[in-house]
């Protein structure tokens, strides 16, 4: 297998549900061992997206190839060689940490000895050993996410689907599910994953899209999309004063006006930021360097989507 090879390619992929699109006819491919990630606002499309990628619901249109098979046509045949953490917990909560491994493998036909070496492989590497006779409800957030990573890798899969992984972790549990994703990553598992956190696609996507209403509407490496949509840097200003507006006007600058602050997308910056400090305050502006977040915020827009 060499490193082009598709994973999971989406042609025309369209999902509705009565009348409603949530899906449109977006295009892309995921190639093996790179993380592929999916940022978007809430009702973006993502869970969808992936929810047709793990064969949980059915494109309404349009072709979807998961490791190289039909979703429509074999999805018991997917299901088998993937690995998914959900959105949401669907760990059983009447059943010890040990027995909700132990259930799962059995959908594998993992059974016995085997299942048994599995399941204590995997808690020692997702850290839960100590908790295995504990029952789900007794553990925090992010020990529930560390065993649904370790449920999604019974049967060592190609590829690993993860939906929102990190949302409501510490920080400390952030980084560990941060480190167990490049850890596999290195040992030759392909990832898919959606996320509203930036520095986590700065971190661990090689390439992202961006959704909006359903559609696809940017496709990179996170990093040459932040140099090509904003530049280096951001200078922050935390004023709507009118005046400011003329000034950056009058250099011509590329900036974004928000109810109350300037965002000035720059190269360099130190100049105009020592400017605008002499001629209103110096206490009104920082300049920065240009991150993700300042990709999906001008290509999304500020508001709250209802
Ligand atoms: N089973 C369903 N029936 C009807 N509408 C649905 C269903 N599932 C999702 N939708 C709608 O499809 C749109 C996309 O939802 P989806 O869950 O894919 O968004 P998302 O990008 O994952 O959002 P979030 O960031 O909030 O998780 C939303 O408008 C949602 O209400
Ligand atoms: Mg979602």
């Amino acid at each position: 297998m060499n490193n082009n090879q598709e994973m999971v390619r989406a042609n025309g992929l369209l999902k509705k549900f009565h009348n409603f699109t949530a899906v449109n006819k977006i295009n892309f491919s995921v190639h093996k061992q790179e993380c592929f990630g999916f940022l978007g606002p809430n009702g973006a499309g993502k869970t969808t997206t992936v929810r047709m990628i793990y064969c949980f619901l059915e494109p309404s249109s349009g072709e979807l190839i998961v490791l190289g098979k039909n979703v429509l046509h074999n999805p018991r045949g997917i299901k088998s060689c993937i690995g998914v953490c959900p959105q949401e917990n669907n760990l059983d909560p009447d059943l010890p940490v040990w027995d909700n491994l132990r259930v799962f493998a059995r959908y594998f036909d993992i059974v016995g000895k085997e299942a048994e070496i599995r399941c204590e492989e995997l808690l020692h590497f997702v850290g839960l050993y100590a908790k295995k006779n504990s029952n789900v409800e007794e553990l925090s957030g992010g020990m529930k996410r560390r065993l649904i990573i370790a449920r999604s890798l019974l049967n060592k899969p190609d590829l690993l689907i993860m939906d929102e992984p990190t949302t409501g972790l510490d920080p400390q549990g952030k980084h560990q599910v941060w480190e167990t994703i490049m850890q596999l990553k290195d040992q030759g598992t392909t990832f898919i994953l959606t996320t509203h956190y930036m520095d986590e696609a700065a971190h661990l996507c090689d390439r992202i899209v961006i959704m909006d209403k359903g559609e696809i509407i940017m496709e990179g490496k996170p990093r040459e999309l932040v140099e090509k949509n904003i530049g280096t840097n951001v200078l922050e200003i935390y004023s709507a004063n009118k005046e400011i507006e003329n000034y950056i006007k009058s250099k011509n600058l590329n900036y974004e006006k928000t109810k109350t602050h300037y965002y000035i997308y720059i190269k360099g910056g130190e100049k105009e930021l020592a400017e605008i400090s002499n001629k209103f305050g110096s206490e009104i502006s920082t300049l920065r360097m240009a991150n993700l977040e300042d990709v999906f915020l001008k290509s999304t827009g500020r508001e709250l989507r209802e």
